[in-house]
């Protein structure tokens, strides 16, 4: 880690580091163990996973980057004058692409001092804020890396905030786990904060398989470097490419389930983790659910966690909502 290149004006914390501790490990062990096998998603982004991940929002078949940023493009004026903040954090900020275009909207308005670009994903929260802060004049810029299911209380104190989760982050988390890290959030904000949840939206099954199984094959990279990670993280004695990449909509659970597929009979030993296991030919690891969302499921979510949500905002297609709420 090199803070001295830093300038006055940002400040990042890091909550997560290279180690892999006894808890991250207990965590490996029992997702690969469990039924189905399963990796946590949050392994897919490393430095190139949030490379892979920007490449996929570039891609003609994923619709959604493209849309949130126009719905964003035309809402931002008003989510600015409606909540009068000065200070946005964002959770999964990645690249915060879309980001600039609310920070726009708060520079317009001379509200914009603080930004919290909150990820795990070390090299990217330090790359966004350099950028941002040679990008606006006098935005302080104070990064987190960390895990937002286990590091929210370190989200550092400020005046009235918005908190933000874009692209669909949410829709990566199991039903309850989603509701849990949004009651989190609720508790961790002050009343008249406010809170901007993006959803991506169940209204066209085909489109959505599509934007998970691109023609040049950037998501299939991206689902098979949680592999190198492992390979990385723990040691496992793998090949990456005796596995295939697998995406499949779920009408049941409303999701994408993105899997590896091994095309092989192999064991898998893993010394970081103490484990070894077979693996059939044709058996699936699952290492991502990507649900999505109606109106009514995300003002539930949201309204079952304390927040009331006084805004509801989508494209002409219904690709894509964003749901803005306030804790009262
Ligand atoms: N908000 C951006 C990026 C979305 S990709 C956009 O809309 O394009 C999801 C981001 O969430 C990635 O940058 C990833 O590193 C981050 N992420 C995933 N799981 C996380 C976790 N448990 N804690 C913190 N960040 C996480
Ligand atoms: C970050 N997240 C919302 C993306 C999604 O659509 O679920 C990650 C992704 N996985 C494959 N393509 C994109």
């Amino acid at each position: 880690m090199d803070c001295t290149t830093e300038p006055h004006n940002i400040i990042v914390d890091v909550h997560v580091t290279g180690e892999t501790p006894e808890s991250a490990r207990a965590e490996l062990r029992a997702g690969l163990l469990a039924t189905p096998r399963t990796l946590p998603t949050k392994y897919l982004y490393d430095d190139r996973g949030s490379e892979l991940f920007e490449a996929i929002c570039e891609l003609p078949e994923y619709y959604q980057t493209r849309t949130e940023r126009q719905l964003l493009i035309d809402c931002a004026d008003q989510i600015v004058d409606l909540t009068k903040v000065e200070e946005l954090v964002e959770l999964g900020s990645g690249a915060a692409t879309k980001t600039r275009v609310l920070l726009d909207a708060m520079a317009r308005a001379n509200q914009l001092r603080f930004y919290v670009p909150f990820d795990v994903s070390e090299g990217i929260v330090r790359r966004v804020a350099q950028e941002l802060v040679n990008e606006y004049k006098g935005l302080q810029v104070h990064g987190v890396v960390g895990d937002f299911l286990a590091h929210l209380e370190h989200i550092p104190e400020g005046g009235r905030r918005l908190v933000v989760i874009l692209g669909g982050t949410i829709g990566n988390l199991a039903p309850q786990a989603a509701r849990t890290f949004i009651s989190s959030i609720h508790s961790e904000l002050t009343s008249g904060d406010f809170f901007l949840l993006g959803v991506q939206l169940e209204t066209n099954i085909k489109r959505i398989e599509a934007a998970y199984n691109d023609s040049a094959g950037v998501t299939g990279e991206f689902n098979k470097n949680i592999l190198h990670v492992m390979q990385e993280m723990v040691g496992a004695t793998l090949n990456p490419d005796s596995f295939e990449h697998v995406a499949r909509y779920n009408t049941t659970d409303h999701r994408i389930e993105m899997r590896l597929r091994s095309n092989e009979h192999q064991t898998i030993r893993i010394p970081g983790l103490d484990l070894s296991f077979d693996l059939e030919k044709g058996e699936e690891i699952l290492t991502e659910i990507s649900t999505k969302y109606d109106h009514p499921r995300a003002e539930t979510l949201l309204e079952d966690s304390g927040f009331d949500m006084i805004k509801w905002y989508t494209d002409p297609d219904e690709l894509i909502g964003l749901a803005l709420a306030r804790k009262p």
